[in-house]
Formats: C-alpha cells, structure tokens, sequence
C-alpha cells in the first residue's frame, strides 16, 4: 500500500483549489497517456469548492475524452436536493463542455437499487471492457469521509465492505436517505489516484481512525482504501487536521 499524502490548508475552499489543479494535472495526464479519463466524484457537501473550481478551468481540459462518474449516489430523484448527482450537475457538469455520453450516473428513477446496481455494473464492465475481469482502474477516484468513518456510501460493518467480485452494490445508510448505490472497495482501491478531501473538526476521529489503523478496520470503511497500485492523498483544512 502507498503511504498517505497529507496536505494540510486553512481552509476547505483553498484544499479544494488546490486539489481541482492537481485533479486538472491527473486527468490531463491520463488523456495525454492513454487517449481518455476516467473520474469517479465524491458526493456530499464537501466537494462544492473543488468542483467549482474544476469547473473554472473548463477550457484547460479536454472534456470530450473524460469519463464522469458518481462513486456513490443516495436512491433518490436526479431533481432531489440530497441527490449527488444534482449537485456535480449544478457545480460541474453543467459548467463544462462534456458529452452527455460521457457522463455515467447512477439509474436511480429504475424499479429499486439493485436493479440501478445491475446497471452500474453492465456500464462498468462496458466502459473498462480491458479490465480482464479485474476490477476498473479509474485514473481519478475522489472520495470524502463521514464522521463515523464511512466513506462513499460503505458504512461502518456493512456486508457491502466484503464484496469483492462485483464492482456496483446497495447499499444501506444509518441515516436518511438509507437506500444508497457505491462503488465496492475492489474499485477503490483499483484507482491510480484516490483524493480525500475531508474538513471540521467533528471528522477528526474519524480521520484519525482512518489514518491510524494498521490493518483496514470494518468498523472504519475509510481505513480500508489502500490503493494496491496508486497514490493516496488527504486534502485537508486545519480544523481536522491531525
Ligand atoms: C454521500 C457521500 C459520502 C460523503 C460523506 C461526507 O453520498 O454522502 O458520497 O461518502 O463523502 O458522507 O459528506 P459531506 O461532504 O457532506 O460531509
């Protein structure tokens, strides 16, 4: 496992300026090296100040070769407030020129969450077809942390922390809205590039567990990205910084 990158800003909105230059960087290179992108966007509150700023470079990317998609989206309507897909709308993807075919959400208006995991998956196993079976390698993979240590929507001790053979899965959350799709930790931990960026003091627990465990604990999801072939960089404010 690579050891984690903590960088450390005065606040979250200069953490996620900086993160959206190096998050520019990675997905420029991966074009350059490979003809296209592949981002997975953390959902939350969070990431509004990266996205925006991502959003304000839209002419240095080339956004006809980049692949969008939600690590995790809450089973909700597109137009609800709470859903993560609504928000990477409204502070990125609407922002920048990228082919609607290039954005991946989550099939959330379908008959209940395993069947928009289904979905996931077959989009999945389209778009990575070189995978060989492995898990898809996203060049780009950001995530946020909650303060019970859940990270994309893998809760602390649920059964969806154990699924190694399936790339998309419900799953459950303790709090409203409970019925939720994510991104299993084999693709997490696939990517070349995991970001956390993560703020306020009620997550330092929670970091400090994450950063903290020596072996990747079910009781603390976030404990458990460890990139197997990839970097692993916390972007931080001073509030929950160690
Ligand atoms: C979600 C997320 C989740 C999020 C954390 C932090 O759907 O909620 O993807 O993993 O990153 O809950 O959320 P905040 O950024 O709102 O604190």
């Amino acid at each position: 496992m690579s050891e984690a990158d903590l960088r450390i800003f005065p606040t979250l909105e200069a953490a996620g300026r900086a993160l959206a230059d190096v998050l520019a960087c990675e997905l420029g290179e991966a074009v350059a090296a490979r003809g296209r992108a592949t981002l997975a966007l953390a959902g939350g509150g969070t990431p509004r100040h990266t996205y925006e700023a991502l959003a304000n470079r839209h002419d240095d990317l080339p956004w006809e070769h980049i692949h969008v998609f939600l690590g995790d989206e809450r089973f909700v309507s597109l137009h609800d407030e709470q859903s993560n897909f609504r928000m990477a709308c409204d502070t990125l993807l609407n922002h920048v020129p990228i082919p609607v075919e290039n954005v991946h959400g989550w099939e959330v208006e379908m008959s209940g969450p395993e069947a928009a995991a289904t979905v996931m998956q077959a989009e999945l196993e389209r778009l990575f077809r070189d995978a060989d079976g492995g898990p898809p390698r996203f060049d780009v993979m950001l995530l946020g942390i909650g303060e019970d240590g859940h990270t994309a929507s893998l809760f602390p001790d649920s059964p969806a922390l154990r699924v190694r053979d399936r790339w998309a899965v419900a799953s459950e959350a303790p709090e409203q809205p409970r019925r939720r799709l994510t991104l299993t930790l084999p693709v997490l931990n696939a990517a070349r590039h995991v970001h956390f960026l993560a703020a306020g003091e009620g997550k330092r627990e929670a970091l400090q567990c994450a950063l903290g465990a020596r072996e990747p604990m079910e009781s603390c999801p976030a404990s458990m990205v460890r990139p197997t072939d990839g970097t692993l960089t916390w972007w931080l404010d001073e509030e929950i910084a160690p």
